[in-house]
């Protein structure tokens, strides 16, 4: 199957079939500390908040998804053009298949017509950096979408499950290390579901990463995702639900607040404002979000984007003013309970 062929799939799938993970992200466990005095009028509370020195309308950066086939052009326009007139951040999928088939470019360059001021992240996997970009790789990462920063995701799981997907997942820390230098952006890493611990976390800071993004499981499952595409899915469908938490994982790698300076974002099966919210709490300080998106643009278009997003921002103030807080960012963990 070719590469182009994968990734429709993969949009299909996430959109038509169950292919969440059985457990949850962890947010049912804690609960907000009611404020009965929260001395603020609603119209004082503002969702404004910033990531990499740039200031955005609202918390949510919209989690990388596609590119490389020709329908993938559509989604990523929409996408571009969503962000650019709500000011978030975006970023496009896996810039792969743009190294494999340069004749892909339109469905990634589509992204920096529709959004010429809007903040966006290349993508590329760890397996494509384990033996270091060369430096005319690098540029059509950053040149094809004008990037803001590149994100490297981490897939392991996701790469295990896919029959013709990488075995090979040595060198990629060194990889990592190495893009640090090379690149003149900021290195955000991520995982695509299966979560970042703590101890992965620090390495990944030690090498100079300036933003990690936790991707945690209870949200959308890339090994169901890819077990789904396969004949014969017996001898690896006992890793649909193999993965951290986000919660879990939030909680692990915000200590490392005391070793280094980092932002964290917090991703992986948050699908409402509460979720964020409690994002902010366990320490995080931006959210992003997949599956949500996707199932909204495609079956809604960009109306029932822009509909969902506003509903999370009403609801997301409102919590802000039962808990006294003007802004997502004041949020701490004072502001929960675990139940
Ligand atoms: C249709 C689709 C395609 C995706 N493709 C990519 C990709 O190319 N690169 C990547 O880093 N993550 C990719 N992801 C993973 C998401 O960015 C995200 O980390 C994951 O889905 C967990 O978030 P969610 O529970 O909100 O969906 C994809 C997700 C979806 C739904």
């Amino acid at each position: 199957m070719s590469i182009q062929e994968r990734k429709k799939d993969h949009v299909d799938l996430c959109v038509n079939e169950d292919v969440n993970y059985s457990g949850s992200a962890g947010f049912e466990q804690y609960q907000f500390r009611h404020n009965a005095l929260p001395e603020l009028n609603l119209e004082d509370i503002s969702t404004e908040t910033s990531l990499l020195g740039r200031s955005f309308s609202f918390p949510l950066f919209l989690s990388s998804m596609t590119g490389g086939y020709t329908d993938a052009g559509q989604i990523n326009a929409q996408i571009a053009r969503f962000c650019e007139k709500n000011n978030l951040p975006f970023g496009v999928g896996s810039q792969r298949a743009l190294l494999d088939h340069p004749e892909e470019i339109n469905s990634f360059s589509v992204v920096r017509n529709e959004a010429p001021t809007a903040f966006i992240a290349a993508n590329i996997g760890g397996a494509q950096i384990a033996g270091g970009l060369t430096d005319d790789q690098l540029e059509v990462l950053i040149e094809s979408i004008q990037a803001d920063a590149i994100i490297v995701h981490l897939n392991p799981l996701q790469e295990l499950v896919q029959p013709e997907g990488d075995r090979a997942f040595r060198g990629i820390e060194s990889g990592i290390r190495k893009l640090v230098i090379d690149a003149d952006l900021p290195i955000i890493v991520k995982e695509t579901g299966a979560g970042i611990t703590g101890e992965v976390a620090r390495r990944l800071l030690a090498a100079g990463v300036s933003v990690i993004d936790v991707a945690g499981s209870g949200g959308t499952s890339w090994a169901k995702v890819e077990n789904l595409r396969k004949a014969d899915r017996t001898e690896t469908d006992f890793l649909n639900d193999w993965g951290m938490p986000t919660t879990k994982c939030l909680e692990e790698v915000a200590l490392l607040r005391e070793e280094f300076r980092f932002e964290l974002i917090s991703s992986g099966g948050l699908r409402t404002a509460s979720d964020i919210m409690k994002s902010f709490a366990l320490g995080a300080n931006f959210t992003a979000m997949a599956g949500p998106v996707i199932r909204a643009l495609v079956n809604g278009g960009e109306d029932e984007l822009q509909k969902f997003l506003n509903r999370l921002k009403e609801q997301l103030k409102q919590i802000c003013l039962l808990l006294g807080r003007r802004a997502p960012a004041q949020c701490s963990h004072r502001d929960l309970i675990k139940k």
